[in-house]
């Protein structure tokens, strides 16, 4: 029987979504009809994206999962209407995109790149310690914040992660626990946040927990803007206990033109650019977990709306 699949992530993604999803279900074998209208009562699976039009899954009534395209699920889960199960995107490309910026902003702080793109005068040789001497803290130990960490391990730093359950076997150090994130901060000269947006995680890092980085310690966060409390930020940076952040997620986005973060020269800001959900790969996933669906087996990064991510 044909699966009505209703594409209801927008408008703007759909020309560039809509060709990788026909090819991705014809891989899967199914046989669905992709559509950007129908019968709310004759919807089987929804295609969604934060921002989406459709707010109110109520008479979605046979509709078997809500596929976000999107990692972040913080705008979708306090949706009460919301009693279909949520999957998040899991994508290869995404996490992929992600790696590279990862690595590539630890790599400019590590080796004090800035000081000679700047052109630095003189003749002054500061030598950058070796990265295994660099101890890189991961907060968050999920499908990015993991692969990240791998690939900084795999370069040699002292990658060591935190997370919310705690970790054993990883091939990472791996914390938890108020006292876990204070012991893995008061030794990281380097911080990544690849947290999701929770009730928790809304300014981890605040002033109390900035002061325990090490003089002079940077922050990458392509997390969530809400991870890092921007006044505290801004007063660490101006003291100097910080040395710099690089932000690529903001409270509001677009950052306003006249936020203090534009103008701070210890602040790199990129516009949410870190990883974006790539459609050929990420339409495999939706297939296969619609596939998934009709089987009846378990659908893949199915979200808890409880715990919020
Ligand atoms: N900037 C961009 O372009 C971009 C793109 C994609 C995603 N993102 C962001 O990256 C985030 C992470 O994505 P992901 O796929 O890695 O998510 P994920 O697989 O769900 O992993 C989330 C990680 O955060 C940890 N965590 C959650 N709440 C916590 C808490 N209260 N205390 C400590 N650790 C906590 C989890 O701990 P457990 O392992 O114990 O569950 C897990 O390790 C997304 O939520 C999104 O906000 C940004």
């Amino acid at each position: 029987m044909t699966v009505t699949v209703l594409f209801a992530a927008g408008e703007a993604l759909w020309p560039e979504y809509a060709p990788h999803l026909r090819v991705a279900f014809a891989g899967a074998g199914l046989d669905a009809a992709l559509v950007t209208e129908a019968t709310p009562g004759e919807v089987d699976y929804i295609v969604y994206a934060p921002g989406s039009a459709l707010q109110d899954f109520t008479p979605y009534t046979r509709c078997r999962a809500v596929l976000n395209l999107w990692a972040g699920v913080e705008r979708i889960v306090g949706n009460r209407t919301l009693t279909q199960p949520l999957c998040r995107m899991v994508d290869p490309g995404l996490t992929e995109g992600m790696v590279e910026y990862v690595t590539g902003h630890v790599l400019r702080h590590h080796l004090g790149m800035d000081r000679y793109i700047k052109g630095a005068p003189g003749w002054q040789q500061i030598v950058p310690p070796l990265a295994r001497e660099r101890v890189v803290a991961m907060l968050g130990l999920g499908e990015l914040g993991l692969a990240c960490a791998r690939a900084l391990k795999a370069l040699n730093f002292a990658v060591e992660g935190w997370s919310r359950s705690a970790k054993t076997g990883l091939d990472i150090p791996a914390h938890h626990g108020e006292a876990g994130l204070e012991a893995l901060l008061r030794k990281a000269e380097i911080v990544v946040t690849l947290l999701p947006r929770t009730a928790e995680t809304e300014n981890l890092l605040n002033a109390r927990r900035l002061a325990w980085l090490p003089q002079g310690a940077v922050i990458v966060n392509p997390g969530r803007g809400a991870l890092i409390d921007d006044d505290a930020l801004l007063a660490a940076l101006d003291s100097g206990a910080l040395g710099h952040a690089t932000l690529d997620v903001f409270r509001i986005e677009p950052l306003p033109e006249d936020h203090p973060f534009r103008r701070h020269p210890g602040v790199t800001v990129t516009p949410h650019i870190a990883a974006d959900t790539r459609a050929s790969s990420a339409a495999r996933v939706v297939a296969e977990n619609i596939r998934r669906g009709e089987a009846g087996e378990p659908l893949l990064h199915q979200v808890d709306l409880t715990r919020g991510y």
